[in-house]
């Protein structure tokens, strides 16, 4: 018995901490195979291209948010300066001929200091709505993408609980000087990117590192804050599209053995499942190796009018290369990750478990070189086309990005624009390999 026991140990032992056979679990479609051009789209579907102020116009035109805050360290500089440049950056879109326009608007332009509004500002945003709009597109507010107002961080932003209410007084004050222009209100991109960047990688401000209570507690007031503006948007007007952008990456084991799994296991939990949950049941049960955070809401699950769905790639953990989280047959991105269309479809079915009308609010590549760019298009689209043609309620595609922008942390090198932009002379040139996407855009836009 003893013996048996001790063969059992072993071989338990062996299992835990040997990577053992290939067992890949990942969906993988043979695109060989694939007519990726057999696409299918419903009627009003919005084509549309998604971009971020900050990203766009840098600390030079947003002096006063946490990242120009660091901009020793960060050099966003003026970015491709597009605060100054709306009309051309409309024209750009326009000439791509899509139909509808994500943007963010910075908070720390619009409240410079605490309760202090500057309605030029506001005004500003008005103008780029009235002609996005006059261009034919419909518009997408995020109210937050990232960046905050120093004033906000310095009181310790969402880590408070009694910070949320500044947050909502700003989304109000947007929301009541472009409501009669804008269609859809995305309230938060990606908290769960933002708290594990900003508390558990460390590389955003606050530069914390692997403090997981910390982004829960983060994430936590992300969705109450969520949950607030969408009441406080309702309550004013009902017939309002308010949703939040939800980003998914898919982690699998890259062997299919316990340690992996289990890994793989926290991180889509912490990522992103335990996100989708609070939408679904308004439960919000975060479970990280050091801590574990309720909250509960039942309003949490009444609180979208659509999802908003950021997808990228999937992510294998513990890759043998972990800076290439990918199998070697894959085709690598600039970006630390795959070319992995697959993954949209299967994103796609997590957030249709919400039971709202889904938006592909970001989907892109990073391809410096320009030569992945076209196919990565065509396999995407094709995937959604594939959802679409199983019935999930896909509404929308915005392409990440309209022009190469500057990637947080990791400066310019990352070339996700369908047009390059020339950081010092601010001109933009369209890509061969974005022409797919205007192609695409004309052949289904109705
Ligand atoms: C973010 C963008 C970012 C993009 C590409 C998304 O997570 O919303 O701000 O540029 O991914 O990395």
């Amino acid at each position: 018995m003893e013996k048996t026991m001790k063969k059992g140990l072993i071989l338990a032992l062996i299992l835990t901490l040997v990577p053992g056979t290939l067992f890949p679990r990942e969906e993988r479609w043979d695109w060989t195979i694939i007519d990726t051009s057999v696409l299918k789209f419903p009627k009003n579907f919005l084509w549309g291209v998604a971009t971020s102020e900050f990203q766009n116009s840098g600390a030079k035109n947003c002096p006063k948010n946490d990242w120009a805050q660091h901009d020793k360290k960060f050099k966003s500089g003026a970015a491709c300066d597009s605060f100054n440049r709306m009309d051309e950056d409309l024209a750009l879109a326009q000439k791509l001929g899509v139909n509808a326009y994500r943007l963010s608007i910075e908070w720390s332009l619009i409240e410079p200091e605490e309760g202090k509004f500057d309605q030029a500002i506001l005004d500003h945003y008005k103008t780029f709505c009235d002609k996005a709009i006059a261009a034919g597109m419909k518009v997408m507010i995020t109210f937050h993408h990232f960046t905050n107002p120093v004033w906000f961080a310095n009181k310790g932003q969402f880590e408070h609980k009694e910070n949320v209410k500044y947050f909502v007084r700003f989304s109000m004050t947007v929301f009541e000087a472009l409501k009669d222009k804008v269609d859809f209100w995305a309230t938060i991109n990606e908290p769960g990117v933002y708290a594990f960047q900003g508390y558990v990688f460390g590389d955003w401000p606050p530069f914390n590192h692997f403090n997981f209570a910390q982004a829960g507690r983060v994430l936590r007031n992300m969705l109450r804050a969520h949950v607030e503006v969408y009441n406080a948007i309702k309550k004013v007007a009902p017939q309002a599209q308010v949703g939040i952008v939800h980003d998914i990456v898919q982690f699998e084991p890259y062997y299919d053995i316990k340690p992996y799994r289990d890994l793989a296991y926290y991180f889509n939990h912490i990522f992103h499942q335990a996100i989708t949950d609070f939408f679904k049941t308004g439960d919000f049960i975060y479970e990280a190796p050091t801590c574990r955070i309720e909250y509960h809401n039942a309003q949490g699950a009444k609180s979208l009018d659509f999802i908003g769905l950021n997808y990228y790639s999937h992510s294998l953990l513990v890759a043998p290369n972990p800076i290439k989280p990918y199998r070697a047959d894959e085709i690598p991105t600039d970006m630390p990750y795959s070319i992995y269309a697959e993954g949209l479809y299967q994103a796609i079915e997590e957030v249709a478990q919400l039971k709202v009308p889904i938006y592909i609010t970001e989907n892109g590549i990073s391809d410096a070189k320009d030569d992945r760019r076209e196919l990565f298009i065509k396999r995407y689209i094709y995937s959604l086309s594939k959802a679409i043609e199983a019935g999930f309620d896909v509404r929308g595609y915005f392409y990440w990005s309209l022009l190469d922008n500057f990637e947080w942390h990791m400066g310019y090198n990352q070339k996700f624009g369908l047009y390059e932009v020339n950081m010092k002379t601010f001109e933009r040139t369209l890509r061969k390999g974005s022409e797919y996407y205007a192609q695409v855009v004309q052949a289904h836009k109705s």
